[in-house]
């Protein structure tokens, strides 16, 4: 695979020691590395609250990459080379000590690209932001990440915003939302845009729905406390389903720049229908799981996992049906799904069409099967087209359903990077294109706030579903009221 080595940078991470950092950012670091994509004086620097120091973060670097890398990427030699890029510095981001430290180490970012990667919580976004301005490390060439939660709700996440704006000129500011950093998602633009076949047929007048499903089979992964202030609908459909919708549903931007994506993805936030109140119980589900059984193995209840109030009225299922408001897509609904402990880990979008207008068939032909385009994300990686063709063998023309399958691990034989590995190397090219800009978020906001404000104000506890399940039974009911069936 060609790699195209980035700028020389320095990587400031806040929160070094979470969660997130030891899972998601060193590993990916070390196999863009690995890929000789960083320059030779690329450096990472640690921050965070302990006293860890250079060597204590360097062997929990170690740790996170032996077990996080799949063994046939680990190299001692180019691990050790990798470990010695890392730094470490203890700050606070209540207090001076130590702040003019790091912006000497970083010689002010006068003459090297610095990124600022916020892997903490949302209530330290101000203070470092302020922190960094104050030490003179918000220049031209400085810039911010920050990882969801952006806000609880269009009120906190407009004054994150703002908090951000206070120091960070937007075109420097990157939201990460992983999910488009996938490259099955990115794919979604080649498959629409780099192909004549569909667009001519991307519309109302040839489709008739379209269903994204993201199904997780996990549970809570000892992040209780978190997800109950969150629950499925803001930690999954306010941004990655969002997304995801946006990218098959917006016009073709001009060019593949950051300005004018975002732009067509806004322009599709902005047409949702907002759902009503009265619309609240025909258009959205929210489900919540009892115990059961996944992958043979059995779960417990949501409200027996550790970190979960007692009264906790938080959904771990949504369903939804989403339309959107404009001349391409009216009268095209838009299901969307998302939970935990489902039967399967799946992520896909389904697009399907219409009938044929008029069958040349004999009634005994069988059965004349609408076309579907299945675009799996997530495992399976691929596209398939599903088709009518003829069952072959003499004795009259029988039709059967078959599909056009594009495999992209028999296709392709490079690895797929991790969706971190694409995002942390954008930021350093300084290409936003994947990352959501602030009026998208808030139009994300804007228009999840209606439901979860119904919702909240709604007496009623999330339906039950049994773990190992595709959510409640209304969540069926929602399509079937509509004469449709999820893709199965
Ligand atoms: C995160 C959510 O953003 O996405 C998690 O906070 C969820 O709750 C995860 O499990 C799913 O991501 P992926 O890449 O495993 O599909």
């Amino acid at each position: 695979m060609e790699t195209i080595p980035v700028q020389n940078f320095n990587l400031v991470i806040f929160g070094a020691t979470g969660d997130l950092t030891r899972r998601k950012l060193l590993p990916a670091l070390y196999l863009r590395d690995l890929a000789g994509q960083m320059p030779g004086d690329a450096s990472i620097i640690g921050v965070a609250r302990t006293d860890l120091g250079q060597d204590g973060f360097r062997q929990q670097a170690k740790e996170a990459i032996e077990t996080f890398v799949d063994e046939t990427h680990r190299d001692p030699e180019r691990l050790a080379a990798f470990l010695n890029r890392l730094d470490y510095m203890s700050l606070d981001a209540n207090a001076e000590d130590g702040w003019p430290d790091l912006a000497e180490r970083l010689d002010h970012a006068q003459k090297t690209v610095c990124v600022f990667y916020l892997a903490v919580g949302p209530q330290f976004f101000g203070p470092i932001c302020q922190r960094l301005k104050s030490v003179d490390l918000s220049g031209e060439l400085c810039r911010l990440v920050v990882e969801k939660p952006l806000g609880r709700d269009l009120e906190s996440a407009t004054a994150l915003n703002a908090e951000i704006a206070a120091v960070f000129d937007e075109s420097r500011v990157y939201r990460i939302d992983h999910y488009l950093g996938k490259e099955t998602v990115q794919n979604l633009l080649a498959l629409r845009f780099a192909n004549s076949m569909f667009e001519p047929l991307w519309n109302a007048a040839h489709i008739d729905h379209v269903q994204i499903t993201v199904a997780e089979t996990v549970g809570l992964e000892g992040r209780g406390s978190y997800y109950d202030a969150f629950g499925a609908m803001r930690d999954m459909v306010q941004n990655h389903l969002l997304q995801l919708l946006c990218l098959v549903a917006m016009e073709p931007p001009a060019r593949i720049d950051a300005d004018s994506v975002r732009d067509e993805k806004l322009k599709v936030l902005r047409s949702l229908r907002p759902i009503e109140p009265s619309e609240i119980a025909s258009k959205t589900v929210r489900g919540r799981y009892e115990a059961g059984a996944v992958d043979a193995s059995t779960v417990p209840s949501y409200k027996d996992e550790p970190g979960v109030p007692e009264d906790s009225k938080t959904e771990t299922f949504v369903a939804l049906k989403v339309e959107i408001d404009n001349w391409r897509w009216a009268g095209v609904p838009f299901y969307l799904r998302t939970g935990k402990r489902l039967p399967a880990k799946i992520s896909e979008i389904v697009i399907h069409f219409h009938a044929i207008p008029h069958s040349i068939f004999a009634g005994n032909a069988g059965e004349l099967v609408k076309n579907r385009l299945v675009v799996r994300l997530q495992p399976d990686e691929g596209i398939r087209m599903h088709l009518m063709t003829k069952d072959p063998g003499p004795g009259g023309l029988r039709l059967r359903e078959a599909s056009l399958n594009l495999s992209f691990a028999d296709a392709f034989d490079e690895r797929f990077p991790d969706a971190y590995e694409r995002l942390l190397m954008d930021v350093v090219r300084g290409n936003p294109t994947l990352f959501m800009r602030r009026d998208e978020v808030e139009a994300a906001w804007k228009w999840s706030q209606s439901i979860l404000t119904t919702w909240e104000e709604n007496a009623d506890q999330p339906k039950p579903y049994i773990a190992g399940t595709w959510g409640p039974s209304s969540a069926i009911a929602l399509i079937e009221r509509d004469g449709r069936t999820w893709h199965e």
